[in-house]
């Protein structure tokens, strides 16, 4: 039976629409996840939205639109995006659906009581909706939501808590000992260092009036769930735990969550302790990647320097911006992206690098070979593919690259165009063993870039140049 592979991005809430960052978290996903498939292995891709949010009230209000309306409008958007991208997931989950999420959440909750771990307090607090979170005084920057800058509501209700602090331990020595493994390193030692200082028992629902969509309380019609509780459950609900769960025995534990660093915390801290609360297992992974920002500064309306990924889809393809994506941006720090840098790296590594260079080979073999290459799909790609396995995207990225610069560098100084004149016989060979080696880079292409991957193997079986340029400079 084939090896099993689960994967997640966050849910994305949805009261924004979907820029570049978002792009980042599913682009990278989905090229582990065609990594891991092309490995044999059987790979479950969940993506979704986290609905249960009071930030969109004030939106379908101004809208005159019914909530079930509003969202499952932006489902179609964030969907449409996904398959401009060629996102190959297997599941949208919607925490707003009744039926595939909400009896997760509240199974999930009742295990929280049964281990004697929910508890009602009062609580007065000061609470971001944006951010979903409580902060305290000393977390505000002049008196206001660090992400956020506006100024957060004073909240005075009684809720449910969870008990956080029981499971500092038995987090941290889990994360310690790599049994839930961090990557990259700094963002282990981050939540060590978070842990190091103890977790606090933290407000786990909140009244039914401020999210009226909400997830009710089990037993308790005049609370609803706690955002995060809710979004977290996300991961398991959708594998059917807590109404059908046999994807849930197929696929939990998720080998990897992919999250960006501004929700570690809950990854890293709260959703391992609602776990060990319920007696299932940890993820294996979590990939936190960095944030993108634009021209050295986060991305805003304000400022003006939001990067639409419909728009350098428009202009430059999709494999062009999933190209930058895993090759421009590493996955453990912040990336830049800036539109001079994204057309200066098509450039060089699209137009003039592998475009060029299919051109270049397929031209030779079309013009002196009689029959295309035979050749054979490579199996053992193990350096490569490991790369994916520590979530190495970019290094994968430039492994493939490297090979393109090779061949490059091969023809300039073997000039097999000039040899084939003189010694027919020694050039064919030359130019087949050329065609072999792009076969080997279009497969490795695969994850990164699926459809040119498969246009160059095209290109290869027919014995053809292609017709245009894969891909055209821009000036
Ligand atoms: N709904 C929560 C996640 C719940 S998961 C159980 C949430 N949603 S979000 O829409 O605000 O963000 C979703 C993801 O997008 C997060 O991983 C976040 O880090 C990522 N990004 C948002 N802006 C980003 C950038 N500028 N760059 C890279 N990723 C960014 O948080």
């Amino acid at each position: 039976m084939a090896e099993k592979f689960y994967i997640t991005t966050p849910i994305f809430y949805p009261n924004a629409k979907l820029h570049m960052g978002h792009a980042y978290t599913v682009t990278i996903c989905d090229i582990v996840a065609r990594a891991q498939r092309l490995q044999g292995k059987e790979v479950y891709f969940l993506t979704g939205a986290d609905e249960n949010t009071g930030k969109i009230l004030k939106v379908v209000e101004e809208q005159g639109q019914s909530v079930e309306e509003y969202l499952n409008q932006v489902t179609e958007n964030f969907k449409d995006l996904y398959s401009k991208l060629n996102i190959s997931y297997s599941q949208f989950i919607k925490t707003s659906d009744r039926e595939k999420h909400w009896p997760g959440a509240q199974a999930l909750w009742k295990k929280l009581v049964e281990a004697g771990d929910i508890y009602k307090a009062s609580y007065t607090g000061l609470y971001c909706v944006g951010c979903e979170t409580f902060y305290t005084e000393k977390d505000l920057v002049d008196g206001k939501c660090p992400v956020h800058l506006t100024v957060p509501e004073k909240i005075e209700e009684e809720n449910y808590f969870f008990k956080l602090s029981k499971y500092t331990q038995t987090i941290k020595d889990r994360i310690t000992s790599d049994e839930l493994r961090i990557f990259p390193q700094t963002r282990k030692n981050e939540i060590l260092a978070l842990l190091d200082r103890g977790l606090e028992d933290i407000s786990f629902s909140r009244p039914i009036k401020s999210v009226p969509h909400g997830i009710p309380v089990p037993g308790d019609e005049s609370q609803v769930i706690y955002v995060w509780c809710d979004a977290l459950v996300n991961y398991i609900s959708a594998l059917g735990y807590g109404r059908d769960d046999v994807l849930f025995q197929n696929f939990w534990p998720a080998n990897v969550h992919v999250v960006g660093k501004d929700i570690l915390r809950f990854h890293a801290a709260i959703w391992p302790a609602m776990l060990l609360s319920a007696g299932l297992p940890l993820p294996k992974n979590l990939l936190v990647h960095g944030l993108i920002t634009s021209g050295g500064h986060k991305m805003s309306k304000s400022l003006g320097n939001v990067i639409d990924p419909y728009e350098l889809i428009e202009e430059y393809g999709y494999e062009a911006v999933r190209h930058y994506l895993a090759r421009e941006v590493s996955p453990f720090d912040d990336g830049d992206m800036t539109k001079e840098r994204f057309k200066e790296s098509y450039n060089a590594n699209l137009a003039n690098g592998i475009g060029n260079l299919t051109s270049r080979i397929m031209k030779m073999a079309q013009d002196n070979l009689e029959m295309p290459v035979q050749v054979t799909e490579e199996k053992d790609m193990s350096k490569y593919f490991a790369l994916y396995d520590v979530y190495e995207i970019s290094k994968a990225g430039d492994y493939v690259w490297n090979e393109v610069k090779a061949l490059d560098q091969y023809i300039q100084e073997n000039q097999p165009f000039k040899l084939i004149k003189t010694d027919k016989e020694a050039g064919q060979k030359m130019i087949s063993d050329l065609v072999a080696r792009l076969y080997a880079v279009a497969q490795m292409l695969n994850p990164i870039m699926p459809e040119t991957s498969e246009k160059i193997k095209t290109l290869i079986k027919e014995n053809k140049t292609p017709e245009v340029p894969l891909f055209v400079r821009k000036d």
